[in-house]
């Protein structure tokens, strides 16, 4: 491998994302109103130990601590997401709490001060809970709620920051919270309402970009996309037909199910619209559990101005035929995914570590999506049980990770903007608690002071940023 081809584009964005309700605490300061993930966690038994993240990183009081790491890495850019119900304590306008406004200020601000670009996510699983109790990600009025805090947050932000993610993992969000439970709102509708919420989610997220495109765009020049979780999948048997079909289906339904109506072609995968209307048809429902797009409504397609990707995993795929009652996202895609024994799992049993996955998928986004700029806005690797701070695995990974990305921009010519690790510190990992961890930062939350304490990763990482690659010398 030659030096040019692991030395990184100028201007390649070097980040860390974190997400309010992960890392803010603070859950009640200062005039914010509760979000789903309060009142999902105050009830019991639905998170590790009955844990939440009433304090979790502190970072409302510890911003300057977290700053600090950020500088201490030489990150160009840090993603973060907005507390919807700090801002807007009852989800609507009526009300505008001026101390989160100020908080978010003050942290924009002292990005730019420190010569770091933010990169900012709306909406980061934590509903303001007084939407939840409207019907949440259900109701369709959802859309035009969100649309009025996005035109909020615009106004406010825009001046300053200039690259947007409306939505975070609009799949997660919808499957994990309505489907199977584990998320807030902690719903368990398996069959319908996940592909509701993902349908209100992307209304919601259209109409966001168009009032930024309208209103915003001419004076702020800046770019809003949402970011999009993926697995990767190939069939199991490469050689057999059915894994090859089962392999197109698990693509559909997790990548095209969001990807196909923002970047191909204004509407849900072909073969999710033929198996869900008619498996819905089968079981007696009177239409589609998966619902349609209305000619009156803004467009969908198009409505991104570059990818964001969030990639953790792969899987091997075979078909399954669940009993043609069965109802579930996994049933109506009609195939498993599977774990390649060769496959190292980190920490949790679903973050199988195949960092060629990454470059496999980039390749197929620049291939099915008209070649579109990508930013990877979140990767990442899991530390769970005695905390190592000497974390050699993870340095493994992330250098495996990002030889991937570079033979992806150089080998495969993917146009990829920039790498968001996941995550600048430890934090409240949703239904695993603190028990698993994913910082560049350890984050101690046994000591009063939580302090911060870099791992060998995040030295690791710091290297990459200050040689922008891996110039010859650190290749052995
Ligand atoms: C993503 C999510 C993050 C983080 C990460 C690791 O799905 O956006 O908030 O938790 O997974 O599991």
């Amino acid at each position: 491998m030659s030096i040019k081809e692991n030395v990184f584009p100028s201007h390649f964005a070097w980040g860390a994302a974190t997400a309010a309700y992960q890392i803010e605490g603070a859950w009640n300061a200062d005039g914010k109103g509760p979000s789903i993930w309060d009142t999902f966690c105050h009830g019991k038994g639905r998170v590790y130990e009955n844990q939440n993240g009433d304090v979790a990183c502190n970072s409302y009081d510890l911003w300057e601590e977290d700053l600090r790491c950020i500088q201490q890495l030489g990150l160009t850019h840090y993603r973060f997401s907005l507390s919807w119900s700090r801002l807007l304590p009852d989800g609507t306008t009526r009300h505008i709490n001026q101390k989160g406004v100020s908080y978010y200020n003050r942290v924009i601000n002292d990005l730019l001060a420190s010569n770091v670009t933010p990169m900012v996510t709306l909406y980061h699983f934590d509903l303001p809970q007084a939407l939840q109790d409207q019907g949440g990600w259900t109701s369709a009025h959802i859309a035009d709620a969100f649309n009025s805090y996005a035109v909020f947050c615009f106004g406010t932000f825009g001046d300053r920051v200039k690259l947007w993610l409306t939505l975070n993992e609009p799949s997660v969000c919808a499957k994990l919270g309505h489907e199977d439970g584990l998320h807030a709102p902690g719903l368990r509708d398996p069959g319908a309402a996940a592909y509701l919420v993902g349908h209100n989610m992307l209304r919601a997220h259209a109409k966001a970009w168009h009032s930024y495109h309208a209103l915003f765009r001419p004076e702020q020049r800046g770019l809003v996309s949402l970011a999009l979780s993926s697995d990767w999948a190939e069939p199991l048997d490469p050689g057999s037909p059915e894994d090859a079909a089962a392999a197109e289906r698990y693509m559909a339904f997790t990548f095209g199910w969001f990807a196909s109506p923002v970047f191909m072609t204004g509407d849900y995968p072909a073969v999710m619209r033929s198996r869900i209307d008619a498996r819905s048809r089968a079981q007696g429902f009177l239409s589609s559990r998966l619902p349609a797009f209305s000619e009156g409504e803004p467009s969908v397609l198009g409505t991104a101005d570059f990818f964001a990707l969030n990639y953790y995993t792969s899987r091997r795929a075979r078909s399954a035929s669940p009993p043609p009652g069965t109802l579930g996202l996994k049933s109506d895609q009609g195939a498993e995914g599977v774990l390649d024994p060769s496959w190292p799992v980190c920490g949790v049993s679903w973050l199988a570590v195949v960092p060629d996955g990454l470059r496999k998928l980039l390749k197929h986004i620049k291939d099915t999506c008209n070649n579109p700029a990508v930013y990877i806005t979140e990767n990442g690797f899991s530390q769970v049980g005695p905390v190592d701070l000497e974390d050699f695995r993870r340095c493994g990974f992330y250098r495996d990770t990002l030889l991937e990305v570079s033979e992806a921009i150089h080998e495969d010519g993917v146009d990829v903007r920039g790498y968001f690790a996941w995550s600048l510190l430890d934090n409240f990992e949703w239904a695993d608690g603190f028990s698993v961890r994913f910082g560049l930062f350890h984050v101690d939350f046994e000591h009063p002071k939580l302090t911060r304490s870099m791992y060998r990763s995040g030295r690791e990482y710091a290297k990459i940023i200050a040689r922008n690659g891996f110039p010859s010398s650190a290749q052995s």
